[in-house]
């Protein structure tokens, strides 16, 4: 069987009741960002799969347009921490069937919703079904705006390291080291740890510290302001306010193909782009960094997650990419590693097995591959491809690799949902 063949049974491998599982072992619900990708891979072979993923999604929007980063549609008990934890469905403003988490995920809605408009074999029903869909994405984002920028900046915070998507990422390091937690056993309570090996995901004790995170939600009953008021983590992320970015300038343009232009998109970006470059921009590591709103500070560490969803979303003047490029592209050092290291290989805090602190995902390579696209550099679009075409042409569809050319290695879990629809899109659409 051809890789090619092999992605789409992965999906289909994947797919439930009308939304599909990131992974078989890991993660048996519907997660927001996965679906995004997910989708991007179904439109290849069959749309109203990739329709029926994004609007899985919505059966656990909130009231309030909150839309939450897990989807439990089903029982499991593969997974911690599951509904009991998150205590969602007792809220007035949560649904109670399906259950869900309560922290978000990076709003990639828009831009997913405008490539599959882009490439439809069904504009009638593709523009009816987008019509119906963009409401209730600007009710997610209206919801950002409203609840997650106090100080109306443009920028949204997230206030759990898992709604960056990024979960272990060293941007977060400072934040969670405020956070003390007591002594618990989690390890047996942990189910990732009965699949995957222990080296390759978050420890033990930073696992203490994002349940904590959940606990204070709870016990704040999810109200804004109460959480904010204590919450020890609290950050204006580049990767996440990106993606809103990048999702606002994709629905305004698709408000204007179907006859309903809708200026508040557009607005939102403009504030976005600017607020970005004004705030996050960071000289020195010519990159764009965290901003951690408890201590007012930007957060200096190492992440190559910030320039590359900013490239996507074509945040940088034609200066600050032209120093993105000569920084972190024509000095990385390709004999020995494959681009793009989610924490770059000389970084005293890489680690190329664990997670988002060194390794490859499919995904940031896909949102660089498009974005360096946009921005005109296809030669290093062209390389990053071939990275990522070789990583899983050699593996098949895993989570995460580790980024070094001498010993390569396939982590996490195998038959890696976003791993299969990305491989496609980007087979289909060098
Ligand atoms: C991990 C990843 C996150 C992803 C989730 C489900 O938590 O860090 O980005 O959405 O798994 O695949």
């Amino acid at each position: 069987m051809s890789r090619l063949e092999e992605a789409q049974e992965v999906l289909l491998a994947n797919w439930r009741d009308g939304y599909t599982i990131p992974s078989p072992l890991l993660y048996p619900f519907q997660w927001l960002w996965d679906s995004g990708f997910i989708a991007l891979g179904y439109a290849h072979f069959d749309e109203d799969k990739a329709w029926s993923e994004i609007n899985a999604l919505f059966k656990g929007q909130w009231n309030n347009g909150f839309l939450p980063h897990i989807i439990f549609h089903q029982e499991s008990d593969q997974y911690y921490p599951g509904p009991d934890v998150w205590q969602t469905h007792t809220l007035d403003k949560a649904p109670t069937s399906p259950k869900t988490s309560g922290i978000t995920q990076p709003p990639v809605l828009g831009f997913i919703l405008e490539q599959l408009f882009e490439q439809t074999n069904n504009l009638k029903k593709t523009t009816e079904l987008a019509r119906r869909i963009i409401p209730k994405i600007k009710a997610f984002h209206q919801y950002l705006y409203n609840e997650r920028d106090p100080n109306t900046e443009g920028l949204v915070y997230i206030r759990h390291n898992w709604e960056s998507g990024l979960d272990n990422s060293p941007l977060w390091d400072d934040a969670l080291r405020r956070i003390n937690t007591p002594k618990k056993d989690l390890a047996s309570i942990r189910r990732d740890l009965a699949h995957v090996k222990a080296d390759n995901r978050p420890s033990n004790h930073e696992y203490l510290k994002y349940i904590w995170l959940v606990e204070h939600f709870v016990e704040c009953g999810y109200e804004e302001e109460k959480i904010r008021e204590h919450c020890p983590f609290l950050i204006q992320d580049p990767v996440f306010n990106s993606l809103l970015i990048a999702s606002n300038e994709a629905l305004f343009r698709l408000s204007e193909k179907i006859g309903n232009p809708d200026m508040d998109f557009l607005n939102w970006a403009i504030a976005g782009k600017k607020a970005m470059n004004s705030k996050l921009w960071d000289e020195a590591s010519v990159n764009y960094l965290g901003y951690d709103l408890v201590t007012n500070q930007q957060i200096n560490a190492p992440s190559n997650a910030g320039f590359i969803a900013a490239l996507f979303a074509e945040i940088p003047n034609s200066n600050q990419l032209d120093r993105i490029i000569s920084t972190h592209f024509s000095n990385f050092s390709d004999d020995d590693f494959r681009m793009m290291p989610t924490v770059m290989p000389d970084d005293p805090l890489f680690e190329g097995k664990r997670y988002w602190r060194g390794p490859i995902w499919i995904n940031t390579n896909w949102l660089l591959i498009r974005g360096l696209q946009k921005n005109g550099e296809s030669t290093w679009a062209d390389k990053v491809r071939e990275h990522t075409l070789e990583l899983i042409e050699e593996f098949g569809f895993y989570e995460y690799f580790h980024p070094s050319k001498h010993a390569p290695e396939a982590c996490g879990t195998p038959m890696f949902s976003w791993s299969a629809a990305l491989y496609l899109d980007l087979i289909h659409r060098p």
